[in-house]
């Protein structure tokens, strides 16, 4: 069933790059969505490489409810030119009271406009075999399951699914 939060507008939703004045809320979500913990510096330090892709989801009151950080991987280097043509989607979360209304869906697809531009092939990413709720959200967005990593997460140990989406399909 879908959250029903009428001050909500999902039209007025922004999805911006992160800046480190956000950090406090990207925490905050982090906790209340159980996602694995990492630390201000961690995310900090995301937001500093040239390879990561780090966008926030604003809503009309100017709280950030939702993000993602994804890291580009390289595909070819020369002494000159490094290219990227895949990626990896490390976090993506949104409120618990904001989701199922569309925000996640936001910010997935803004990162797939980004990634786009930038010519990426493909996109990876891993969840826990029991994240129903996010594996349904990958399927609807067609990423499909490749394989299973056995006991690859901890507190508690659990298989994790590592899932593919090839770009253009
Ligand atoms: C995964 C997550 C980011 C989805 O965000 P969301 O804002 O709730 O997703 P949306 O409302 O944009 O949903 C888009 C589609 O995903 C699917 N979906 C999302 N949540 C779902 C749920 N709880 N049950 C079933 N399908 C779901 C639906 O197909 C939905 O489309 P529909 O509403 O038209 O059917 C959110 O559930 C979340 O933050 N989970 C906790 C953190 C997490 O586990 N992150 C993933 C780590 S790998």
């Amino acid at each position: 069933m879908k959250n029903t939060l009428p001050e909500i507008s999902v039209s007025k939703i922004k999805i911006l790059d992160f800046e480190p004045k956000f950090i406090d809320e990207i925490l905050e979500i982090q906790t209340e969505t159980d996602l694995s913990f990492w630390s201000k510096n961690d995310y900090l330090g995301e937001h500093e490489r040239p390879d990561s892709i780090f966008k926030v989801a604003q809503t009309a009151d100017e709280k950030i409810n939702g993000f993602a950080l994804v890291r580009l991987l390289i595909g070819d280097t020369t002494d000159s030119n490094t290219s990227f043509d895949s990626a990896e989607i490390l976090n993506i979360a949104v409120r618990y009271s904001l989701q199922k209304i569309g925000v996640g869906q936001m910010i997935f697809d803004e990162i797939e406009r980004e990634l786009g531009r930038k010519n990426i092939r493909e996109i990876w990413l891993e969840v826990r075999q029991s994240n129903a709720n996010a594996i349904n959200f990958y399927l609807k967005n067609n990423v499909k399951i490749q394989y299973e990593r056995k006991n690859y997460y901890r507190d508690p140990v659990e298989n994790a699914l590592v899932l593919q989406r090839l770009m253009n399909k």
